[in-house]
């Protein structure tokens, strides 16, 4: 049973999911702890409707450093096993990542290694897609390394881009694909069959 730890800044439908699936035992865990930079986060009011302890960390009036290691802080203190970023608005720093090097995932929605990086978050990554022309897109969960969008990658999907899209309508199908992908992927490591080979991710059967 691994301790779960999830960040997130927005709405959270992902950590919702995540929740979820915890609960319905499809994940060998349990989201102990859920950190927001955002104090109006309906993803804090979504943990503590569960019984989960919700937390917020606003960045004003801290650097950036002292900001996570007050976020570092708060997950040692929760003992988690994985840190999930779940809509989490904040480019972290190398300190901070090579601490959870290996036990921290994040889910883009775009087939990595397209679209990702500094800058394409959101709106904005659906509307690159679909100005470039392409024909699929998707979403992708990584691990998190220094490099933005640059982990290994552990599971991707994909879905068609209609004629007719906008980004909007593009985002709401990849949405509900998310909310499958994620779990799965953190199922997948609770059960300890993600291993991970320079930058490849080998799932053990
Ligand atoms: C998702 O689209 C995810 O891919 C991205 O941030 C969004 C979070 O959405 N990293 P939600 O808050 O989980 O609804």
């Amino acid at each position: 049973m691994i301790r779960i730890g999830v960040l997130a800044s927005g709405g959270g439908t992902n950590l919702q999911a995540i929740i979820d699936a915890c609960e319905r035992g499809d994940i060998d865990g349990s989201v102990v702890i859920v950190i927001s930079d955002k104090a109006d986060a309906y993803s804090l009011v979504r943990a503590r409707k569960r019984g989960i302890e919700a937390v917020s960390i606003p960045p004003e009036g801290t650097g950036r450093e002292e900001h996570e290691k007050l976020v570092d802080a708060t997950l040692q203190k929760a003992r988690v096993d994985l840190v999930v970023l779940a809509g989490y608005m904040r480019i972290l720093t190398p300190w901070f990542i090579n601490r959870y090097l290996g036990r921290m995932m994040n889910i883009h929605p775009a087939l990595l290694p397209s679209f990702g990086g500094k800058g394409m978050y959101g709106e904005h990554v659906h509307r690159a897609v679909i100005e470039y022309g392409c024909k699929l897109s998707g979403c992708t969960v990584h691990f998190v390394v220094p490099e933005v969008d640059g982990g290994p990658i552990i599971i991707q999907e994909s879905v068609p881009v209609l004629e007719e899209d906008t980004p909007d309508s593009l985002a709401s199908r990849i949405h509900p694909l998310e909310h499958k992908l994620y779990p799965k992927a953190i199922a997948l490591f609770a059960s300890g069959k993600l291993k991970i080979e320079g930058r490849r991710v080998r799932i053990i059967d």
